[in-house]
This record gives C-alpha cells, sequence and structure tokens, in this order.
C-alpha cells in the first residue's frame, strides 16, 4: 500500500526551503510514496495565549486552523518539517505552531511516526534548529530520523536517496522492528512520571494508551541494557517528583 507523507511547510516564500523540499517531494514520488505539501502561511495560525486550557482540559480557547490542522496531521503515515533557520532557530510561523501543539507533549499523538528534516540557512544555525526540531520531535512521541540541509555554499549540491533513507525505511517497517535510542527511552520515561505525577487528564490518556507501565509506547527492539537504565531512570525520577 502506498504510504502518505505530510510534509509542513514553514517559509513564506516559496523560494529556497521549498524549493529543497519540492525536489524531495519530487524523488519520494518516484519511489511511490504520496507527499503532501502543507504552507502553514496558508492557514491562520494564531499565537498561544498562554490559557493552558489544552492542557488541563484538553480543549484550545482559540477558533483557528491548528486543531484540524494536528488532526489532519496526526492521519498521515509520515512527517517532514520544513524550516529556513531563523536567528539561529526555526521560523517563527512555525514556533507558533509548535506552541499550539503543547498537549501533544503531555498526550503524545504520533507514537512510532516518522519524522524528518528540511533545513535551509545562509551559513549558520543548522546543527541547533535540527536539534530543537529532534526535541520537538520526541516530545510528539514521534520517531526522528533523517534531517537534510543546505546553505547558500551547499544549495545546489541534489539530494541524494541515502540523504532520506532512515525516514523512508521506517515508513515501510512495521513498528516492532523500530530501535529507539537512549534519548527516546528516557524522553519517553519523562513524560511517564509526568504524566502518573501532574494533570489527571494525562494519567487518563496514558491509561488508556496502556503505555503507564511501558518502557516505550510500543514494543520495539530495545536491548536488555537500555531497558534497564529506562527502568533506572523511571524510579528515580518517580522519586524525585512529588505528586501535585
Ligand atoms: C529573519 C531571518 C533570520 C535569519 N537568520 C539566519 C541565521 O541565524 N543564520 C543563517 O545562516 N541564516 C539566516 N537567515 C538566512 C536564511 O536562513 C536563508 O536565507 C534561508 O535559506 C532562507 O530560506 P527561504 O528561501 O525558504 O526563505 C535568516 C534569514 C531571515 C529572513
Amino acid at each position: 500500500m502506498k504510504k502518505r507523507v505530510v510534509a509542513i511547510n514553514s517559509s513564506k516564500r516559496k523560494k529556497t526551503t521549498y524549493g529543497l523540499l519540492k525536489q524531495i517531494k519530487k524523488q519520494m514520488e518516484d519511489e511511490d510514496i504520496i507527499v503532501d505539501v502543507f504552507n502553514l502561511f496558508d492557514f491562520n495560525i494564531k499565537e498561544c495565549t498562554g490559557c493552558e486550557s489544552c492542557l488541563r482540559k484538553g480543549k484550545c480557547c482559540l477558533k483557528d486552523d491548528a486543531e484540524s490542522l494536528m488532526t489532519e496531521i496526526a492521519g498521515y503515515d509520515g512527517i517532514i518539517i520544513s524550516t529556513p533557520v531563523y536567528m539561529n532557530s526555526i521560523s517563527g510561523k512555525l514556533k507558533v505552531f509548535v506552541d499550539r501543539t503543547c498537549r501533544w507533549m503531555h498526550r503524545p499523538q504520533l507514537a512510532s511516526m516518522p519524522i524528518m528534516f528540511v533545513v535551509t540557512s545562509a551559513a549558520s544555525g543548522i546543527k541547533g534548529t535540527i536539534k530543537y526540531l529532534k526535541n520537538i520531535s520526541l516530545q510528539w512521541g514521534g520517531f526522528p530520523t533523517d534531517a537534510i540541509s543546505r546553505k547558500v555554499k551547499t544549495l545546489l549540491i541534489p539530494v541524494e536517496a541515502g540523504e532520506y533513507n532512515k525516514f523512508v525505511k521506517h515508513l515501510f517497517m512495521h513498528e516492532k522492528k523500530y530501535r529507539p535510542d537512549i534519548n527516546q527511552l528516557i524522553q519517553f520515561q519523562v513524560q511517564r512520571v509526568l504524566a502518573e505525577k501532574v494533570l489527571p487528564i494525562d494519567k487518563e490518556y496514558w491509561d488508556a494508551k496502556g503505555w503507564s507501565n511501558q518502557i516505550y509506547f510500543f514494543d520495539a527492539r530495545i536491548n536488555i541494557v537500555k531497558r534497564s537504565v529506562a527502568a533506572v531512570f523511571y524510579k528515580f525520577l518517580s522519586s524525585r517528583i512529588r505528586a501535585v
């Protein structure tokens, strides 16, 4: 069956970042993967007001496109996030959207979703931007894979399939064959402890998902050493954080 990928483009002008993304889309479509591009600037996404209603009640107080966009994104098999580097980080439009996904940090929606990044800059800031995007993806429960980046100097280098190999591999892989790394397990344990101790709505969600006693979101290839480290970390953190 064909896989469906959503590419979230956060560059307003359809130039460098969009151009790179279009090249990747074409190449993936040649491999029978459907890539739908969502340009964030085509959506009405308001800035988070900080009311925390999404966290505490599960419902955002703002009326715009963010909620339906989140629902739509979660229905795909994989996600590409593309951004120019602005002041050593992601574009402002993408940050506004990321802020609106805050409840996914407490109640992850993208467990086992492969995610990759497309980042362009004049010269600097790529490493930090990718690191930030990886972090966000982990908080969403997703599975960060590849990152493709270009600077002015390297812009004309064509994208090779090897640059997004891991992403495509995970699109077609059964989750039981995933190999989450130790960072992913630690992030999961942090969210697990928070769900247990902080908000009842999170605990209900985690219990319903069957995650509350898990080492990771799903049964995957995790060796005994990583399992043990994650279990010890959970015990340690759990003993340090008091229930609210
Ligand atoms: C507001 C702003 C901030 C930028 N900050 C950086 C930066 O920190 N480092 C860098 O190398 N390039 C920076 N750039 C350059 C862009 O990242 C670069 O030109 C990018 O490829 C533009 O992508 P686009 O054609 O999709 O807009 C910045 C550009 C803008 C407009």
